[in-house]
C-alpha cells in the first residue's frame, strides 16, 4: 500500500509541474473546500512488446494491484486495460491504453519503432519506465504534425512518452460539488475550458458511469524546428453509479472514454 502511495505521489509531483493548469483546477477544488480523492489515473503506450500495456502495469502489479477490464476502441486503434488495488480501498483504478500501431502507415509504424529503440535497455527491463517522460529525444514539429495526420494520440505520445495522461477527481467524495453538472459549471465559472466532444458530460446514470473533462492546457514545447504551443494533459472528473446489487460500477464505458481521449486533441487558445 505504501509502495502504490509512492508510486502516485511521484506521479503527482510531476503531473503538476509539467501541468500548471491541472494544478490551478487542483487548487481551485481545495480553496472551494473540497478534498480529493482520485478515481483513477491514465496513461498511454505503443502496442510493442517491449513498452505495451503489460510492461507499463509491472510496478502497479508489484504494488498490489491487479488486472479488471479490457476495453477495445475500434475508432481510434487503441485497446486498454483497468487494474485495481487489492487491498487499499480509497486506491486510484489504473487506467493503461496503447496504440495498435500494425493498424496505421509504414511511417507511422516506422517513427514508433525508432522511438522505442532509442529506450535504454535499463529502463525497458526496470520498473520506472511509467515515469521516465519523454525518452526517445528531443522532438521534431514535422513529425508531430506527421502523427497528428493518423492519430493524435500518436502524436501526444511522441512528445510526452511516458507520464500520468491524466488524473481525475472522484466526483463521489466531494462534499459540496457532488454532480457532474455542478463540477461543470464551477470550472466554467473558473475559466477552464471543457472537453464537448460528444456533450459536456459522458456517459448517463442508467451507464454507471459519468465522466467530463478538461481540455488540455496548452504549453510551449522545445522541438528541433523551435518552440511551438501544442496541448498537453488533461483533469478528468467521474461520477459512479451503484449496479443493482448495491454496488459501485467499477469499471469504463469505451464509448465515453473514446471521446475523453479527445482531450489532448491539437487545439489553438
Ligand atoms: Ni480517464
Amino acid at each position: 500500500m505504501i509502495q502504490a502511495r509512492d508510486i502516485f505521489q511521484k506521479m503527482w509531483n510531476s503531473y503538476i509541474l509539467q501541468n500548471p493548469e491541472a494544478k490551478r483546477v487542483y487548487d481551485s477544488f481545495v480553496a472551494a473546500g473540497e478534498v480529493i480523492q482520485n478515481d483513477h489515473v491514465a496513461f498511454r503506450t505503443f502496442n510493442h512488446p517491449g513498452i505495451n500495456v503489460d510492461v507499463l502495469a509491472r510496478p502497479f502489479l508489484l504494488a498490489g494491484y491487479e488486472q479488471k477490464g479490457y476495453y477495445i476502441f475500434e475508432d481510434k486503434h487503441l485497446t486498454a486495460k483497468h487494474y485495481e488495488h487489492t487491498s487499499w480501498k480509497e486506491a486510484p483504478r489504473v487506467f493503461i491504453s496503447q496504440l495498435m500501431t500494425v493498424h496505421f502507415s509504414p511511417e507511422l509504424q516506422d517513427i514508433a519503432l525508432k522511438c522505442i529503440s532509442n529506450i535504454p535497455e535499463k529502463l525497458m527491463f526496470g520498473n520506472d519506465l511509467i515515469f521516465a517522460g519523454n525518452i526517445w529525444g528531443e522532438p521534431s514539429y514535422g513529425i508531430y504534425e506527421k502523427l497528428r495526420n493518423e492519430s493524435e494520440y500518436a502524436a501526444w505520445l511522441y512528445v510526452y512518452g511516458f507520464c500520468a495522461n491524466h488524473f481525475t477527481v472522484s466526483v463521489n467524495h466531494l462534499a459540496k460539488l457532488n454532480t457532474l453538472e455542478k463540477v461543470n459549471q464551477f470550472l466554467k465559472e473558473k475559466g477552464f475550458h471543457l472537453n464537448e466532444s460528444g456533450g459536456l458530460i459522458k456517459g448517463t446514470p442508467q451507464e454507471l458511469l459519468e465522466q467530463s473533462s478538461t481540455l488540455a492546457g496548452i504549453l510551449p514545447v522545445k522541438f528541433a524546428e523551435g518552440t511551438f504551443e501544442i496541448p498537453s494533459c488533461y483533469y478528468e472528473f467521474a461520477r459512479r453509479y451503484p449496479d443493482s446489487d448495491g454496488n459501485l460500477y467499477s469499471g469504463f464505458i469505451a464509448k465515453s472514454a473514446d471521446k475523453i481521449f479527445e482531450s489532448t486533441d491539437f487545439y489553438k487558445k
